[in-house]
């Protein structure tokens, strides 16, 4: 074997582990230090867009600062959700942003995955919600007058926009790719059950108008959940997510579960292919598993939370520490409520 061969061989797999990764946009949220994405010319200076994104960015421009915005809300979302879990949805300084994690077919993955085609759609249809950008504003399909009598009226949360922006930015890797791989059906099928989750559950709000807040006209408009409640309900959609396989159906390649005694997935549900790893140890080959060393663990939970799972039976560490907490609070007339600052030594565990 010629070292040519051997180079070039480590160079493709090298290229395999570290580019192609649909979800490297996310780096998008580290670029504080790129200021506002103002023209053409940043969107080439982006890290962790393929090319086709870049193309995106520099055709919506003034766009670009509202994906970033939903990038960084999938991220806290995603730390927010997994808190109490084992891999705890920390990020690298680099691309892939949640390293080894989210280059697997893992459930992990494939909330990753849901999560940010969502925040993408969410931060953009609240964007054109705010009248920040040229190309689109409320939604004006939404008006007249309602079957139960209301006037459709006020802002109305042109979440079409935003999921088309979703699918066109956020998938386009995987289409390139001519959705033949299973990663690819897998990341699609994600991306898609990601974004159901807002548009499922559009809700419908009100206000009064009238005489000393009689209800003689009432005019609704139609707004996207609070984003906490989408990752809810992806985090949901990850603890029932279904193991699947490629089939073939005539020409065309599915997803099936794996256990076909499975009812079959919907559109809102998360499907993955490799299990995941066990998260216990930090892997030096596996950037972005850390392992669960100084993770805080709760001695009476038996759940994941618990020091018995969270630190893979390996123990853990007990530290007193003084915490200062409201109390004693009375109420007092009218109308405020005052407290005491009481400290007091609570137990802590570390996992070793
Ligand atoms: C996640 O866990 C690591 C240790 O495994 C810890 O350093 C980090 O602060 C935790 N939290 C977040 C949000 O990353
Ligand atoms: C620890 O777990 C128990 C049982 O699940 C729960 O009641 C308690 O609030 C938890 N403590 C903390 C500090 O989260």
């Amino acid at each position: 074997m010629s070292s040519e061969y051997l180079i070039r061989s480590l160079l493709m797999l090298f290229l395999a582990l570290f580019s192609a990764n649909a979800s490297n946009w996310l780096y998008l949220a580290k670029l504080s230090s790129v200021g506002s994405i103002s023209d053409e010319e940043t969107c080439e200076k982006l890290r962790g867009l393929i090319q086709r994104q870049v193309q995106i960015c520099k055709r919506n421009v003034e766009v670009m600062d509202a994906v970033r915005r939903g990038a960084q809300l999938a991220i806290d979302e995603c730390q927010f959700q997994f808190r109490n879990r084992r891999w705890n949805c920390s990020t690298l300084e680099s691309v892939p942003l949640f390293g080894k994690v989210v280059t697997q077919g893992t459930r992990e993955a494939a909330f990753v995955y849901a999560l940010s085609a969502a925040s993408v759609a969410f931060a953009v249809t609240r964007a054109c919600s705010s009248g920040e950008l040229d190309k689109c504003g409320c939604d004006r399909n939404v008006h007249g007058v309602s079957p139960e009598g209301f006037q459709w009226s006020g802002c109305s949360d042109n979440i079409a926009y935003g999921v088309a922006f979703s699918q066109s930015f956020v998938d386009i890797r995987e289409r390139s790719k001519g959705q033949s791989s299973n990663r690819a059906l897998m990341n699609l099928h994600n991306n898609e059950a990601g974004r159901k989750a807002i548009l499922n559950n559009m809700r419908v709000e009100c206000k009064c108008h009238g005489v000393s807040g009689s209800c003689e006209v009432k005019t609704c408009w139609k707004a996207m959940p609070p984003f906490r409640k989408v990752g809810n309900i992806i985090k949901e959609k990850f603890d029932g997510a279904t193991e699947v396989e490629l089939r073939k159906v005539g020409t065309t390649k599915v997803l099936v579960p794996r256990n076909s005694q499975f009812k079959p997935h919907t559109d809102e549900d998360l499907v993955y292919l490799d299990p995941s790893p066990d998260f216990c140890e930090h892997d030096p080959r596996s950037p972005g598993i850390l392992g669960t060393a100084g993770r805080f663990c709760n001695k009476t939970s038996k759940a994941i939370d618990g020091c018995e799972l969270m630190c893979c039976g390996r123990g853990f560490h007990t530290e007193e520490v003084e915490v200062v907490d409201r109390c004693s609070c009375k109420f007092h007339w009218c109308c405020y409520v005052k407290c005491k600052q009481c400290r007091k030594m609570v137990e802590m565990h570390t996992c070793r």
